[in-house]
């Protein structure tokens, strides 16, 4: 894992936003898997700068997006494909043929969660997968004591996710207890993984995701079995970290031990 500390939001957002543009220079045709949330706003508005002062081409990328409240219309404005449309697809040139957001309601969620994971493998896979972290440690919905084998689903959501995202909906009672979600599985099996988190009250979720041991009850240490991962934190996240000192030498040294150290 390689774990970039970045002084604030803002330099999280656009560190995470060259990677992700230098992914698509060196492969115009890029399957990118895509997260929602507070966390990778910034990171599309400055992809989304990108776009439209370097011109960053996405027309020839595919994306699928991670997950999806179950029993929302894809037009619902609190749905995940509203956010995606009105947060990224609609400032770039994507062609949206070839963006995919799992269907909340579908009358046949298994149905269509094997039908995502056909078109994930019938483009080739995922090259580079864009994740958050949920306050219980989850990635995608994978909630605590998800299988690592897991794959597209159907998940209940934790309470504490449904807390979470209360902050979006005008009563507890509106706010779903199902979504359709990639698996840890689907989202091992992507080429490379770049997660982004800011603010304190991630600190120890990320501290025990990185530094703690693996564990399906904090479904983001399964990250540490994968081989490329890159990490990007504000201060605030990376505050409870024991080896930043490590992490950061490592990110200011990368041209001499980028051949010789792992991830
Ligand atoms: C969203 C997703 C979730 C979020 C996580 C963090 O597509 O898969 O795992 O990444 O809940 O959400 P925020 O960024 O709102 O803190």
């Amino acid at each position: 894992m390689e774990i970039i500390v970045t002084p604030n939001y803002e330099e999280m957002s656009k560190t995470s936003a060259k990677i992700i543009a230098n992914e698509i220079r060196r492969k115009h045709d890029l399957v990118l898997g895509l997260a929602t949330g507070d966390t990778p706003v910034g990171t599309y508005e400055e992809l989304v700068k990108i776009h439209k002062e370097e011109g960053l081409d996405f027309s020839k990328i595919s994306s699928f997006n991670l997950d999806e409240y179950v029993g929302l219309a894809p037009l619902h404005k609190n749905s995940y494909n509203y956010f995606m449309h009105d947060n990224f697809f609609k400032h770039i040139n994507i062609n949206m043929a070839n963006v995919y957001v799992p269907q909340g309601n579908t009358n046949d969620p298994e149905e269509f969660s094997r039908w995502y994971e056909l078109q994930i493998k019938r483009v080739g896979g995922i090259d580079l997968q864009i994740l958050g972290i949920g306050g219980d440690g989850h990635i995608a919905f994978n909630e605590p004591g998800s299988s690592f084998a897991s794959r597209t689903r159907v998940k209940a959501l934790y309470k504490q996710t449904i807390e979470d995202n209360s902050r979006f909906f005008s009563s507890m009672e509106e706010v779903p207890r199902f979504a359709i979600t990639m698996g840890i599985g689907t989202i091992l099996e992507a080429r490379k993984i770049l997660l982004i988190a800011n603010g304190k009250k991630k600190a120890d979720v990320v501290a025990s995701f990185i530094e703690g041991p693996v564990t399906s009850q904090i479904t983001a240490t399964a990250l540490q079995l994968h081989t490329h991962v890159t990490v990007v934190l504000d201060q605030d996240a990376a505050s409870k970290l024991t080896r930043t000192e490590y992490y950061n030498w490592v990110r200011d040294n990368k041209h001499m031990v980028h051949k010789s150290v792992g991830r």
